[in-house]
C-alpha cells in the first residue's frame, strides 16, 4: 500500500499535519504538494493505495485556486483521507467540500479531520498549533483511520461530516501584506507566492488583485520585513483574537 500525500499549504501547517498522518504508518509515500505548481496533471491513484489530501480553510471553504488543482486527483474506489485545517474561527463547510470532492473524484473517504492550526492573517490565534496535545489527537486520528483502511471490505458507507449544501459563498479576503525597509530584495517570496503577485525584479511590489493573502511571503522572509499592517490590519485584528481567541478543538469523523 503506498500513501499519496497530496496538499495545498501556504504556511505549510497542513502539510505539517497531513505528513504527521501518513507517518503514523510505515508504508512508502508520495507527495504532491500543488500550493505553488500548477505542472500536475490527471493524476491515478490506484485502487490498492491510501490518498491523504489537505487544505487549508479560506472563509469556510476549499481555497479556490486549489480546487482546480485538486480535482486532477483521480480514484479507483481508492481509498481517502481527508484534512482540512483552520485558525480557530471555524471551517464551515469546507471538510464537507472536499468529501464530496473526494468522492466525485473516486475516492472512498474512511475518515475526515477539522484540526486547528496557527491562523496566518492573525497569528496571534492558535499561536502555536498545533501543539503537543494536537499531535496526540492526530496520532489517534491516523492509527484509527489504519485500522479502517485495513479492513476488507467492498461496500463502505458515505461518511458523515459537518457541513452544509449548498456550500457558503466563497470570500476574498481584503487584507495584503507589505514589505518594510528590512526587505533586502533577496527574492524569496516572489519565488515563492503560489499567485505570482510579487514582483521578482521590485520584490515590495505586489499585485493585490493577484494576492490572496495567504501569508506565505511572511513566514518564507528571512528578514521578517513581510507583514500585513495598517490601521485596518489592527483594528481588525483586535476584533478577530477577541471574538475568536478562545481554544477550539480538533473534530474527527469515521465511516
Ligand atoms: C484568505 C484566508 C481565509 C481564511 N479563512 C479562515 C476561516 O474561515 N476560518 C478559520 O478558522 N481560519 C481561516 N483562515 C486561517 C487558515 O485556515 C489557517 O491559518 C491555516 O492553518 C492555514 O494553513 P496553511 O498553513 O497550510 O497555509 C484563513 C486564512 C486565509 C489566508
Ligand atoms: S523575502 Fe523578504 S527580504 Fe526577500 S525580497 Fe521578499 S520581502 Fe524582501
Ligand atoms: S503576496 Fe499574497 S498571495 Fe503572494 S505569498 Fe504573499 S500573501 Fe500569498
Amino acid at each position: 500500500m503506498k500513501t499519496h500525500v497530496v496538499y495545498f499549504s501556504a504556511t505549510y501547517t497542513t502539510r505539517a499535519i497531513c505528513e504527521q498522518i501518513a507517518d503514523a504508518w510505515t508504508s512508502e509515500t508520495q507527495v504532491y504538494d500543488v500550493t505553488n505548481d500548477d505542472s500536475l496533471r490527471e493524476v491515478q491513484i490506484p485502487s490498492e493505495d491510501v490518498l491523504v489530501m489537505g487544505i487549508p480553510v479560506y472563509a469556510g471553504r476549499i481555497p479556490t485556486m486549489a480546487v482546480e488543482r485538486l480535482q486532477r486527483f483521480k480514484g479507483q474506489h481508492t481509498k481517502a483521507i481527508a484534512v482540512a485545517v483552520y485558525g480557530n474561527r471555524d471551517y464551515d463547510d469546507a471538510l464537507l467540500e472536499l468529501t464530496d470532492m473526494l468522492h466525485a473524484n473516486g475516492f472512498q473517504v474512511i475518515g475526515a479531520g477539522a484540526f486547528i492550526a496557527r491562523h496566518c492573517i492573525f497569528p496571534q490565534v492558535a499561536t502555536h498549533r498545533p501543539d503537543a496535545e494536537d499531535k496526540v489527537v492526530i496520532d489517534r486520528f491516523a492509527t484509527r483511520c489504519h485500522t479502517l483502511l485495513m479492513q476488507e471490505t467492498n461496500h463502505l458507507p458515505t461518511i458523515q461530516v459537518k457541513g452544509n449544501r449548498p456550500y457558503r459563498e466563497p470570500g476574498k479576503a481584503a487584507l495584503r501584506p507589505t514589505s518594510d525597509e528590512a526587505c533586502n530584495a533577496c527574492g524569496k517570496c516572489a519565488r515563492l507566492c503560489p499567485t505570482g503577485a510579487i514582483s521578482l525584479a521590485n520584490p515590495p511590489q505586489t499585485d493585490n488583485e493577484k494576492c490572496i493573502a495567504c501569508g506565505r511571503c511572511i513566514v518564507v522572509c528571512p528578514t521578517q520585513s513581510r507583514n500585513f499592517r495598517g490601521e485596518i490590519y489592527e483594528g481588525a485584528a483586535q476584533k478577530f483574537n477577541a471574538a475568536f481567541g478562545a481554544r477550539r478543538e480538533a473534530e474527527v469523523f469515521y465511516i
